[in-house]
């Protein structure tokens, strides 16, 4: 190990720790990390809540989305301690308790919303994040709550589909109308 690289490490090993505690889907976590530990690397690495993925790590693909206190946030542009005392939500809250899928998830399976998965975690989130305010969003809504996500498999379209059939069936649950909303033609 050269000289510099030795210095790096003796100097990160005595970095000063900072307490970070968050309310993460529901639960309070808590952990240590150094002020310049990003709030995506403190819930992967420190809370290993792995569904949250890291992409260009610089705010312009949205894989790191998470929500902060209900609204979608890029993780990887936030220190772990400006998160400090705030709810997050991260892509493993949106499934119920026992690992069953929510409706906007299976819609995402039903459309055939993902290919490789790896934009999904922050799709899913921008889509709940959009849903929680507007139960009936139009096409154009919905494109542009996802304008900030990129795909680079699906061409949109299905993710497009997948939101409207989700916000569909949540209608139809809450008016009692029944669940037999069937996938937008491809
Ligand atoms: S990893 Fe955060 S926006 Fe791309
Ligand atoms: S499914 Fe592969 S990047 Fe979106």
């Amino acid at each position: 190990m050269s000289d510099r690289m030795n210095e790096v490490s003796v100097e990160r090993a005595r970095e000063r720790l900072h307490e970070v505690r968050l309310q993460v889907n529901g639960a309070w976590r808590s952990g240590q990390c150094a002020a310049r530990t990003s709030l995506v690397d403190f819930l992967r690495e420190t809370l290993r809540l792995t569904g949250t993925h890291v992409g260009c790590e610089h705010g312009i693909c949205g894989a790191c989305s998470v929500m902060l206190d209900g609204r979608p946030v890029r993780s990887c542009l936030m220190f772990a301690v400006q998160a400090d005392g705030h709810s997050i939500t991260t892509v493993e809250g949106l499934a119920a308790a026992d690992g069953t899928m929510s409706v906007l998830q299976d819609s995402f399976c039903q459309t055939h919303g993902l290919q490789c998965g790896y934009c999904t975690p922050g799709m899913l989130i921008a889509a709940q994040a959009l849903l929680e305010r507007n139960r009936c969003p139009t096409e154009f809504e919905i494109r542009d709550a996802i304008g900030g996500n990129l795909c680079r498999c699906t061409g949109y379209q299905q993710i497009v589909d997948a939101i409207r059939l989700a916000a569909a069936r949540l209608n139809a649950a809450a008016t009692g109308a029944g669940s037999g909303v069937s996938a937008p033609a491809a």
